[in-house]
């Protein structure tokens, strides 16, 4: 038995059509909730990374038969000490060392761009939840990484949202979020908020609780939230955000996004929510995730689930979204293994 990985590149139709089988594969057999993603979609997410990151891709052969499937991303603003590897094999093709070499590989290119950890997480299941299979952590344990943080993902099924809820939380909220307006928007930021909006984002890896893992603050400015808008065009995605102006400085102080998969319009990922540290406190998270909810929904006749991961020990942001309505799905493990 002979495993070979080699690199190719996201404009390679062919090693496009077998990442894509691989991920695909892998997705239907340890997150059967997620939304899949067609083969088009996947070589659009190839063709179009995100601003700021080096990435590198590889298939791992089993006797010649494309088995397993490396990204490897190095992000170059920013964090140069860390890169991070989604890494999946066929479950046809698992325990035989393709992972293993799949992730040799990724520390040898990472080390070469001078990096000194990789992240990667992995599925677990949560008591009394659906069952998930113990693979990915066993492998990441078995590659010597250290489970740095625990996060839980919860999903809001949208036709059970509770609308009398809602508007009970939404009048509490506006009431202690006197001295700020709320903002709207679907697609890219409106010129006047791109600045704030790249302040938001640039604090979230380390605003929101990281656990052991190694992060530092994004470098992101308004020029790299226009890349950004520009790559999930490119991408098929359609995203809704809502935000709160603090009235006296015309700043915009709260900000939260979904994102929808134009291919698979039933399902949204919840993106960023942060509020300024200097206006926590007024409710502006709830009133900007519950005002950008039903902004998603009334666009998105579609739309059946949403999907959030929060740090297990991020207490306020759980309690807003357990409000909402979401509810515990599976567990996540965030690794990170010193190279
Ligand atoms: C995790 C995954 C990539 C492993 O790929 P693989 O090719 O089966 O892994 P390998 O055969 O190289 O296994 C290497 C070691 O990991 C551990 N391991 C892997 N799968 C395991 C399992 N199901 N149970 C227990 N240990 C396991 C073992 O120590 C194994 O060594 P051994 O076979 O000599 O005992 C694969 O199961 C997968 O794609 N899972 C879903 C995606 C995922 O979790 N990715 C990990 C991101 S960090």
């Amino acid at each position: 038995m002979s495993i070979a990985v080699t690199p190719y590149d996201a404009a390679d139709p062919a090693a496009i059509d077998e990442a894509h089988r691989i991920a695909f594969a892998a997705t239907a057999a340890d997150e059967p909730d997620f939304p899949n993603q067609t083969r088009d979609e996947f070589a659009a997410y190839a063709a179009n990374p995100m601003p700021g990151y080096v990435l590198v891709r590889a298939l791992g052969r089993l006797d010649g038969v494309a088995a397993g499937h490396l990204e490897l991303r190095l992000p170059q603003l920013d964090n140069t000490d860390n890169a991070s590897v989604t890494l999946a094999v066929h479950p046809e093709h698992r325990r035989r060392g393709v992972g293993r070499a799949l992730l040799a590989y990724a520390v040898e290119v990472a080390r070469e761009h001078g990096r000194k950890r990789l992240f990667g997480d992995t599925v677990v299941a949560l008591p009394g939840g659906p069952a998930r299979p113990e693979a990915g952590g066993a492998f990441a344990a078995a590659a010597g990484a250290h489970a740095a943080l625990t996060e839980i993902r919860r999903r809001l099924d949208v036709a059970a949202v509770d609308h009398a809820v809602l508007d009970a939380l939404l009048a509490a909220a506006r009431e202690g979020a006197t001295g700020y307006r709320v903002v709207g928007w679907p697609g890219p930021v409106p010129e006047e908020h791109v600045a704030d909006v790249a302040r938001l984002e640039s604090r979230m890896n380390t605003d929101a609780p990281i656990g052991d893992l190694e992060l530092e603050a994004e470098n992101i400015d308004a020029g790299r939230i226009r890349a950004v808008e520009e790559v999930l065009e490119a991408r098929g995605r359609r995203h809704y955000h809502y935000g709160a102006v603090h009235e006296a400085t015309g700043r915009l102080v709260a900000w939260t996004m979904l994102d929808v998969s134009s291919r698979s319009p039933w399902h949204a990922w919840q993106q960023t929510t942060i509020v300024d540290p200097d206006h926590r406190g007024h409710r502006l998270g709830l009133l900007v995730k519950i005002e950008n909810l039903r902004y998603a929904m009334a666009h998105e006749p579609e739309l059946r689930a949403v999907d959030t991961w929060n740090a297990a020990v991020n207490e306020h942001m759980i309690a807003i979204n357990e409000q909402l309505g979401f509810r515990p799905v599976d567990g996540w493990t965030d690794w990170q293994l010193t190279i």
